[in-house]
């Protein structure tokens, strides 16, 4: 018999043989920004995550800055919604506008933006409609390139495209290449799940599709056989890092991919994750190191980099290095 318990017996060597570590800069902040002024508001299920007008940004940016978290994922709750989501792509739109103040504010944070429409359609899909209600593709992809081409234009540090159109990620490359660009990375939401954990940012995003679901662009979260094979296509139209979502349900995939390609792979600890272990831990049904336990589990899978409503609270709770 092998006596394992040998290695974990004094803290001192169990402390020191850990293969996994949870680090400030392995995590992505989420920041929503909406328009008006003087607003600084949450919604029920997340009840301290903030949209802030512009007017109020700065004090989420200094409570990242302080806590030394300077890699944000922005997303726009815009005013003005149309058929052809047209306030995505506008130069003064609502996180075009961010870009260029949270840039003024520090050039410290690293800008990458979520690339969607359906905060700004008034359908609520990811792309633009055909006459029969169906999600066109190749019409929505060239907008998900016009739209990366704005954020880059105001000084995004890197584009992250959510929609699940195909050919996406080649449009978006072609284009900021053709502007000069080319050093603009590209974070594919590859293997995007259609997932029932994303109601709580429905809500707070003002995203929700008003018919219909988003299973004909999203993937089936019955399947795990094609997601080496989406990976490598956006690794072939120009992807630079690829992103599993949600994470929590979905390790498996995190770690075939770990397996199979060698670029980084992010996950996205979703809204719905979040909501129910931060409830879990209000009632005290569990306590607060299960967060830190999961975000552990992101990285044993392999997950280089974790998106998380968590990351401050995480630093404030000194569950992070
Ligand atoms: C937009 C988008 C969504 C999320 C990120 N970008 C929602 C959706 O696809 O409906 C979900 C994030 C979360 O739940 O935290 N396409
Ligand atoms: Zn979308």
């Amino acid at each position: 018999m092998k006596r394992f318990r040998r290695l974990r017996m004094q803290d001192e060597l169990r402390n020191s043989i850990k293969e996994n570590h949870l680090l400030k800069s392995d995590l992505i902040t989420p920041i929503f920004v909406i328009e008006g002024e003087n607003i600084k508001n949450a919604t029920d299920a997340m009840p301290d995550l903030y949209r802030y007008s512009l007017d109020r940004l700065e004090e989420e940016l200094t409570e990242l800055r302080d806590r030394g978290l300077f890699k944000i994922l922005l997303f726009g709750v815009p005013d003005h919604k149309d058929a052809r989501g047209t306030m995505a792509y506008a130069a003064e739109g609502i996180v075009q506008t961010a870009i260029k103040q949270i840039k003024a504010f520090d050039a410290r944070f690293y800008i990458i933006t979520d690339i969607c429409l359906c905060q700004y359609t008034d359908h609520g899909h990811c792309g633009i409609l055909d006459d029969l209600g169906e999600v066109v593709n190749d019409e929505s992809a060239k907008l998900m390139a016009a739209i990366a081409l704005s954020h880059v234009h105001a000084g995004a540090d890197m584009v992250a495209p959510s929609d699940m159109m195909d050919g996406r990620i080649a449009a978006i490359r072609e284009r900021l290449d053709a502007e000069g660009f080319t050093y603009i990375p590209i974070l594919s939401y590859s293997l995007k799940y259609c997932s029932n954990y994303y109601g709580p940012f429905r809500a707070i995003a003002d995203s929700k599709p008003q018919f219909g679901s988003r299973d004909h662009y999203q993937m089936d979260y019955h399947n795990s056989r094609q997601a080496l094979e989406i990976a490598n296509e956006d690794l072939a139209q120009g992807a630079d890092l690829i992103m599993v979502k949600p994470a929590m349900l979905y390790l498996d995939i995190v770690k075939t991919i770990r397996q199979s390609i060698s670029a980084p792979v992010v996950v996205y600890n979703v809204s719905g994750e979040y909501a129910l272990l931060l409830k879990g831990i209000e009632q005290g049904l569990v306590n607060e190191a299960i967060v830190y336990e999961t975000m552990i589990g992101f990285k044993r899978a392999g997950a280089d980099l974790i998106i998380t409503y968590f990351s401050k609270w995480l630093v404030d709770k000194n569950l992070v290095s």
